[in-house]
């Protein structure tokens, strides 16, 4: 008997059962370089299933022969692993398209019988994922369609339904709680797979393995022994052809609320009894409730915007400047926050946080600063080199971990000064790393759902940033030079608690 016949030696092997995803947006942004590109990875490490549709929905007069070339072109410049004609003739086979609108009835009738077609033709059991890459603001009418034809019930069509729904969700807890209960209102609530594309990255997944696979570092993870956690998401790019989502959202709203707040959430939580999906989330959760917003908020946070500059050797308009961008514009594309975790574990510790767009280069990362040793026997010219001891987790780029130290430099004096001891995933595994969209498309055709936030979660998330944006409404956001480290307040910020930020 063939071993992965039964479905839970699938789910062992990480490979899913026969199905069909389904794309809305497929000539968008996220499709063509992530979506497509991370299936053909898929498919290229044999981790799909044979008979395995992709059926692509978009408004476009396209017959089948251009929506596989489309495909082909944003696989071939985007995918990660070798091209492998086989491996895409394969894939192409199982590719079908649907041209129509959101409220083009007979687009959904006709996407519902291809997936009928699917499940004769490629024996697909009814299996079916639905991929949300769409406007929030057309939720409502795909959600309402898939409900009409009856092709977000497991019972109807015979197999397994699903959907993803991309971030934002929502610009606030209450249209965040309407999301949620409209997308429940259509699948049932362990269907829907919410993507925050963070936690679909490797070095994210690390630090539950370094907190929780080690004895190491679990004794010195609390507030007796760290002074503060800092936690970087820089880029060096702006907001691309954004403008519209951008001007509305602002850093707060568009990576402090998901990336951000997981991150931190991952570093701060309490062991799960195990690696089920709940027991994760419950643990997330707790954290997520237990996060404190400054006394005043005006004093501990920072808002910047950046104003033209150099970045990466290149000149840059100012955001204001910005195709699609009002002149007037009060939109914060830097945010700096003091928040505090208020349990046994952390109370009293700092978790600064700063995210902005045109800063010197992209890196994100979670370093964790050590309370400085009580008591030092030393001359204290030999330590004035001597900084925090420091674990840094690297998300990206230059994936890894690093750990600061004191340590004697040779010579005839006792002189103590940091240095760093690095692991880098480069070097470590022969392994390159997946794609986070490769991992979670997977994980969404496998029905695993431990990398995708709950809806509690989200919703827990806007309680933190609502406040924030209240307070900040009608304020104008203070101006940096694209390519340097954001509004001079922030550093300001950190002075007044007698720190630094690291540089990274
Ligand atoms: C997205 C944000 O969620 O994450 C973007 O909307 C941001 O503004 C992007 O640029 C960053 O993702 P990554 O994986 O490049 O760090």
């Amino acid at each position: 008997m063939n071993p992965l016949r039964d479905p839970q030696d699938r789910r062992l092997a990480r490979i899913p059962e026969p199905c069909a995803l389904v794309i809305f947006g497929v000539t968008g942004d996220l499709a063509c370089k992530k979506l497509i590109p991370g299936i053909y990875d898929l498919a290229n490490r044999g981790l799909l299933p044979p008979g395995f549709v992709v059926v692509g929905f978009a408004r476009r007069d396209w017959g089948h022969e251009q929506f596989v070339g489309h495909a082909r072109a944003a696989a071939e410049e985007h995918s990660r692993t070798p091209w492998r004609e086989e491996v895409w003739r394969r894939l192409a086979e199982g590719m079908r398209f649907v041209g129509g609108s959101f409220s083009d009835d007979a687009a959904f009738d006709l996407l519902r019988q291809t997936l009928e077609e699917a499940r004769e033709g490629h024996g697909t059991g009814g299996n079916a994922a639905f991929y949300l890459s769409i406007p929030p603001a057309a939720f409502p009418e795909v959600l309402k369609q898939l409900a009409r034809t009856g092709m977000a019930d497991n019972h109807r069509s015979g197999g397994w339904r699903r959907v993803v729904v991309e971030k934002p969700f929502g610009h606030d807890l209450a249209s965040a709680h309407e999301l949620n209960a409209l997308v429940d209102d259509v699948f049932t609530p362990d269907d829907v797979f919410r993507i925050d594309h963070y936690l679909g990255k490797e070095t994210v997944q690390n630090i539950l393995a370094l907190r929780f696979a080690n004895t190491l570092f679990e004794p010195v993870w609390n507030n007796r022994y760290v002074d503060s956690v800092q936690i970087t998401m820089a880029e060096n790019g702006g907001i691309g052809g954004r403008a519209g989502f951008y001007d509305a959202a602002g850093a707060a709203r568009d990576v402090l609320q998901n990336h951000m707040l997981q991150l931190l959430a991952l570093v701060a939580m309490e062991e799960p009894t195990s690696f089920d999906a709940g027991e994760i989330r419950t643990e997330k959760l707790k954290m997520l409730r237990a996060v404190s917003l400054p006394d005043d908020i005006a004093s501990g946070t920072v808002r910047g915007q950046y104003q033209q500059g150099w970045v990466s050797g290149r000149r840059v308009p100012g955001y204001r400047d910005e195709p699609g961008v009002p002149p007037d514009s009060a939109t914060e594309t830097y945010v700096a926050v003091r928040l505090g975790v208020q349990n046994r574990r952390w109370a009293g510790v700092p978790f600064y946080m700063r995210t902005g767009k045109r800063l010197p280069r992209r890196v994100t990362e979670l370093a964790v600063l050590f309370k400085s040793a009580p008591h030092l026997p030393f001359h204290p010219t030999d330590v004035e080199m001597l900084g925090h001891n420091q674990l840094v987790i690297r998300v990206q780029p230059d994936e890894g971990v690093v750990v600061k130290f004191g340590s004697k430099v040779p010579g005839t004096t006792m002189e103590v000064r940091n240095i760093a001891m690095d692991f880098q995933y480069g070097e470590a595994f022969t392994e390159v790393s997946p794609e986070a969209y490769e991992r979670l498309v997977l994980d969404v055709l496998v029905g695993d759902s431990t990398l995708f936030p709950h809806a509690d979660e989200v919703e827990q998330s806007w309680r933190v940033i609502d406040p924030l944006e209240h307070a900040w409404s009608g304020a104008q956001p203070e101006l940096y030079r694209a390519g340097e480290w954001g509004p001079r307040g922030a550093d300001d910020l950190l002075a007044r608690d007698g720190r630094t930020w690291r540089r990274p």
